[in-house]
């Protein structure tokens, strides 16, 4: 099957560890192999807060991190919410096709309602599931590399797909998630890695820098370090991150560590995500600040060509 990748973040900070095994891993992986699109969801930033904050910086840096990563953007379109028209446009067929129960009932949302610092939950919040919905459908992307938490807003977009298609005709193909194979990775207070929750290691974090933040993290009074996911989900979790860091099992780790305790545990953690890190680091070095915008510019550019085509398509078929 020849398949379209569409993929996103919202430019909330800089992308972390979490990003990388979650999501990144797999657009590397992809980006030779299929046509695809990664998306800066600048709108969806302020679903759970009133103002979107420093988002030209986080852009920036959110260029930088895919350029350091290894995302080649001659075979990558990279664009922003913002600078398409024609994405947003198809927010508005899109939300007729949805009922406000199907909006309500959405887990993740529920969860982002749960930890908004907001004093009341704004209509973007309820309805930018169907906007993601259109992110992905614009370009008819067919195959999308997210997060767990994401299949709730997956599920939206194959439901939005459907009723398309049934009620004006075939135009869109029914996406399909696509999981990391890897098991998803905590923050280092053993909750969800998310960087408005100040747990995550970010990918520019310097040497230092991830050592500080190794050295907060949560773990338990046990000398004896063991494995065990539901009895110590803090070590549990940090044995996984030098896991995915080195390619080894966590187990064999925990055994390693033996009855180092703590201390032992976060200095291999600490050395096997420096090590991870190091070829990442000299990355950014190579790439400028006007370089990352000149590949969004090119990006925007192309995303908007498709982005016409396919309203002109959904208009021609609702008979406007
Ligand atoms: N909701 C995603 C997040 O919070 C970002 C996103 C926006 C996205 N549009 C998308 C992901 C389309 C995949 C496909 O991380």
């Amino acid at each position: 099957m020849d398949h379209v990748v569409l993929t996103g973040d919202r430019p909330t900070g800089p992308l972390h560890l979490g990003h990388y095994f979650g999501s990144l891993a797999n657009r590397l992986a992809l980006q030779g192999t299929y046509p695809m699109y990664v998306l800066i969801a600048d709108y969806q930033v302020i679903t759970d807060r009133d103002l979107p904050g420093e988002i030209q910086r986080n852009i920036t840096e959110l260029l930088l991190d895919h350029l350091a990563v290894g995302l080649d953007p001659a075979r990558v379109t990279i664009f922003r919410h913002s600078a398409i028209p024609e994405l947003n446009q198809l927010l508005l067929p899109f939300l007729s096709l949805v009922s406000v129960a199907e909006l309500r009932r959405n887990p993740t949302v529920k969860d982002e309602i749960a930890h908004s610092s907001q004093q009341a939950v704004n209509g973007l919040m309820f309805t930018y599931p169907v906007h993601q919905a259109a992110d992905i459908l614009f370009c008819k992307g067919t195959l999308v590399p997210v997060g767990k938490d994401q299949l709730p807003h997956l599920e939206m977009a194959r439901l939005v797909a459907r009723r398309f298609n049934e009620r004006y005709g075939e135009i869109f193909p029914v996406p399909e998630a696509m999981l990391g194979e890897r098991p998803l990775l905590g923050g280092l207070d053993g909750g969800k890695m998310s960087k408005s929750r100040g747990n995550a290691i970010p990918l520019r974090a310097t040497e230092d820098e991830t050592a500080a933040l190794i050295r907060r993290a949560r773990t338990d009074s046990e000398r004896l370090i063991t494995f065990d996911e539901e009895g110590r989900p803090e070590v549990a979790n940090l044995l996984t991150l030098a896991s995915l860091c080195l390619g080894r099992p966590q187990r064999e780790l925990a055994d390693e560590i033996g009855y180092g305790g703590a201390a032992a545990l976060k200095r291999l953690v600490t050395d096997a995500v420096n090590e991870f890190l190091g070829p990442i680091r000299a990355r950014r070095r190579e790439h400028t600040e006007a370089e990352a915008h000149a590949v969004l510019e090119e990006g925007n550019r192309r995303a908007r060509e498709r982005a016409i085509t396919t309203l002109d398509e959904v208009r021609e078929a609702m008979r406007f």
